[in-house]
């Protein structure tokens, strides 16, 4: 039961000068959100949980009284009213996060990862004491996204959201069709400059993609969206050649995460790469940038640009929800209550074998003569409608490089004609198959 003494922790009923924070975390993101609230006089660190207490940081001025190396000091300390969480990872983060709500603290988190995977659960933590959990920061760094979907958006029903939403696969893209470079040579330079990191599976392999995805879907459908039913695939599997040939038919590649929701079918949420036509807004947004494009019932399209990652642009989010937040205290209110969550529930997610689309196929087949017809055949035989088919040469060993565009058609349909395709004597193999946005 919610108690007076639950809520007079956080929510004074009149107006005050200052706001006491508390800090987890100490690292890129913690250091950019230090260095933008020392614009804010009125907003004053209590405590800062570091892992290493002797690491110099960089930033001027800091008393080193505020420092600790347990985090749980932090949300355990009765004068801290807002809880800055920028550590990442999950469990104790998870843990940290219980507590300072359950302490009656505010909480702002830049962590995807516990946000996808666990947000419902602390959501309705927040509610229960009457505090807010706000993550602007955990998807697409500086681009404010989440408070429009949850409050500019919300007379819409949200038709379609497609996104880049990791800047590490986009450079490699980029650097792919700009330079002609394969993805090792791509994901090497990443590295190096610094976008990628040293274990790159999170960002190639879609799954951070998918976190982020998830945690938009769940606010524009208002259901909880488990981010290991997202369908994944990442760009390991794209060659220059594919850029090429799509650049040749009007199309870039982008690594897309897509959310679409009917009224008669379950929500098609997925992360994969896309062939974009080059008139799409998306087609544009190359390197690092990130941009969530978005169709509602009322407002039509709508596209949010910038920065995806980094020091400033992420603190930039981070302390958006701050400011929001201490508003509130600092004039004695409950700070932005519309920014509370309150999902109807989760939802199951259709089957990729159910999603529609449209497809790019690349067969490698030997260049004999009614190779294009059984092509056509077995696309035929599986309901596939072909919407063009180009032989793009004959490769040094004598074989044809053949590519289809299909109509619309089921993920089913389209891998039955597959496999009726690499059953073909002809056939030498599948060289790609891509989705067509
Ligand atoms: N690793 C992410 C990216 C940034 O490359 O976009 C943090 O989400």
């Amino acid at each position: 039961m919610e108690t007076m003494l639950d809520k007079s922790n956080t929510t004074p009923t009149t107006g005050v000068n200052t706001v006491h924070l508390g800090m987890v975390g100490f690292g890129t993101v913690g250091t950019g959100v230090y260095k933008v609230l020392e614009r804010h006089p009125e907003l004053v660190f209590e405590k800062i949980a570091v892992r290493d207490t002797q690491k110099a940081r960089q930033v001027e001025g800091l008393n080193a009284d505020l420092i600790t190396a347990d985090p749980f000091e932090v949300v355990r300390d009765a004068s801290v009213q807002v809880v800055i969480e920028v550590m990442g990872g999950v469990d104790i983060a998870k843990n940290l996060i219980t507590e300072a709500l359950q302490n009656g603290k505010h909480v702002i988190t830049a962590n995807k990862e516990l946000i996808a995977k666990h947000g419902a659960e602390l959501l309705a933590l927040a509610n229960k004491k009457n505090v807010r959990l706000l993550f602007e920061g955990a998807v697409a760094g500086g681009i404010p996204i989440i408070m429009p979907l949850k409050l500019s958006l919300a007379a819409n029903q949200v038709e379609v959201m497609a996104g880049i939403l990791n800047g590490t696969t986009n450079y490699i893209l980029t650097k792919m069709s700009q330079e002609g470079w394969d993805f090792e040579t791509a994901l090497k330079t990443a590295q190096e400059k610094g976008f990628a990191e040293a274990d790159p599976t999170n960002d190639v392999d879609g799954f951070d993609a998918a976190y982020k995805i998830a945690i938009l879907s769940s606010i524009a459908f208002n259901q909880s969206v488990n981010p290991e039913d997202v369908h994944c695939e990442g760009i390991r599997s794209i060659t220059a050649e594919d850029i090429q040939t799509a650049d040749k038919l009007g199309y870039v590649i982008k690594l897309i995460a897509l959310a679409k929701k009917s009224a008669d079918s379950n929500p098609d949420i997925r992360v994969h790469p896309m062939l974009v036509s080059k008139h799409h807004p998306l087609a544009n947004v190359e390197n690092e940038y990130n941009a969530l494009w978005v169709l509602g019932d009322a407002v039509g399209d709508v596209m949010f640009y910038g920065k995806g990652a980094g020091e400033l642009p992420t603190a930039s989010a981070v302390c958006a929800d701050i400011l929001a937040v201490c508003r509130g205290l600092l004039k004695g209110n409950d700070p932005i209550p519309s920014m509370t969550f309150e999902y109807q529930g989760s939802t199951p997610l259709s089957s990729i074998e159910n999603t529609t689309n449209r497809y790019y196929i690349q067969v490698n087949t030997a260049d004999t003569p009614g190779v294009i017809g059984n092509l056509g055949q077995a696309c035929g035989k599986h309901g596939v409608s072909l919407d063009s088919v180009m032989q793009q040469g004959t490769h040094a060993d004598g074989n044809a490089c053949i590519v289809l565009l299909t109509h619309e058609v089921t993920e089913g349909e389209m891998q039955a004609a597959l496999k009726d395709i690499e059953a073909q004597p002809t056939t030498q193999s599948i060289g790609a198959m891509i989705r067509v946005l």
